[in-house]
């Protein structure tokens, strides 16, 4: 009942013609996870500008990376019937919402800004619900990136790993001469992060795209992921003693202090070397995660524009024809350390890393490879996904075979599915 009220209202809004002027001094209250320095730089670009535009913000952060806490936040406002204006959300959730019936129409401030165009048809997948815009897409994140402290490297003669058996042996040396190799945050999703690197590096894309975007059981039991367990296990040799529980932005200050050769990490952890003042490319190289060369993995960060009265939505439409404008996509995502979700921007500005991104991302979805991450909510629903989190966690942090894991997550996923 409650929902079919909020729709009417919702569905009289977008009626509603939009003008700036009407959402002068209006507020947008904002949820959002971007909580660590980075992370912090980014969403002040885009506090900014939305104050620049006369709309004040109202601040709803909730710590967490990857987005959890954050989303778990989300649904009690949603289902107490008062929900922010707008909500950072992954795609996959972003579906949810929009299948419950619970985001407002963009289709007017899209037209006109001409999304359809602009907008990769990969991103377009999740912004769009039955044909219709309900989420304002920010950035492309590519989660599969190596990084790794240029002076370790250059001090012990090393050069970027491009294969996973390159990485073992980097990563031997390093620990041979008493420098940690892999700084590591012990959190499911992070574990999932890396795991999913090691299942695209070794497997290829076909098999990325049959063990998790399938869910295919058969590649779920197959040799190949017996193969990425024991990788997962050969990795928790590399990781220091005090990773269990670590945020994922203290691992990336391990690699730029130096107190660990690397981290595997979306480019999400660029924003934090950009917020420390040192150089992408320069003093924390980048290079794909081993093996992943040729495809793109990617997570978008949408803000879901929720059913709001039709006293706030002149603020929302706003707030969504301003996250769209090319200059501004360009200044927050060269904070954000991801690059801009629309292909028409210049990436002039953009450093070799982010460069570098666009370029592959080009490419990838030439080829056909270009899928989204199971770890940040584009690959499988939060049921699935969880079920995939659980057995990649336990494994990682117990002594379980790879044989058992790949039974349990045969078992989990398709109990979960
Ligand atoms: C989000 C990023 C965020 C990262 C760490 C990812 O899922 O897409 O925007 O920086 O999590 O919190």
């Amino acid at each position: 009942m409650r929902s079919n009220v909020l729709r009417a209202v919702a569905a009289a809004a977008s009626l509603m013609v939009f003008s700036a002027a009407q959402a002068q001094n209006q507020s947008v209250e904002v949820m959002h996870w971007w909580t660590s320095g980075g992370e912090g730089a980014a969403v002040g670009v885009l506090k900014q500008d939305l104050e620049k535009r006369g709309v004040k913000w109202v601040d709803m952060a909730v710590a967490g990376g990857g987005g959890e806490a954050a989303s778990t936040a989300l649904r009690a406002r949603v289902v107490a019937g008062d929900p922010p204006t707008a909500a950072q959300q992954l795609g996959m959730n972003v579906r949810d919402w929009a299948v419950e019936g619970s985001l407002g129409n963009l289709d007017d401030v899209a037209v006109k800004g001409g999304w359809d165009k602009v907008v990769p048809p990969a991103v377009q997948a999740f912004g769009k619900y039955k044909g219709h815009w309900v989420a304002a897409p920010v950035n492309i994140h590519r989660p599969s990136w190596l990084w790794m402290n240029a002076k370790i490297f250059k001090d012990n003669g090393l050069t970027p790993p491009k294969t996973w058996d390159e990485f073992n042996a980097t990563a031997d040396k390093l620990k041979a001469k008493g420098i940690t190799p892999l700084a590591f945050g012990g959190q499911a999703w992070q574990e999932t992060t890396v795991w999913e690197d090691v299942v695209l590096g070794i497997g290829g894309p076909d098999f990325y795209k049959k063990a998790i975007i399938d869910a295919d059981p058969a590649a779920l039991k197959s040799p190949t992921m017996i193969k990425v367990f024991d990788q997962m296990r050969k990795l928790r040799s590399y990781v220091d003693r005090n990773f269990a529980g670590r945020d994922w932005n203290l691992a990336t200050a391990m690699v730029l202090k130096g107190e660990a050769a690397m981290q595997l990490m979306g480019d999400w952890a660029k924003g934090e070397v950009i917020a420390a003042k040192q150089v992408p490319g320069k003093d924390i190289l980048c290079s794909v995660a081993p093996g992943t060369q040729g495809s793109f993995l990617f997570n978008t960060d949408f803000f879901a524009m929720f059913n709001v009265s039709a006293a706030k939505r002149p603020a929302q439409l706003l707030m969504a024809q301003a996250i769209m404008d090319p200059s501004f996509q360009v200044t927050f995502n060269l904070a954000k350390g991801s690059i801009p979700a629309r292909n028409d921007v210049s990436m002039d500005k953009f450093d070799d890393c982010g460069k570098q991104s666009m370029a592959d991302l080009k490419a990838a979805s030439a080829a056909n490879h270009v899928y989204g991450s199971l770890a940040h909510g584009h690959a499988q629903p939060a049921g699935v996904q969880r079920a995939y989190f659980d057995v990649v966690t336990k494994h990682f942090n117990s002594d379980q075979s790879s044989q058992a894991a790949v039974d349990e997550l045969v078992r989990s996923v398709a109990a979960a599915k």
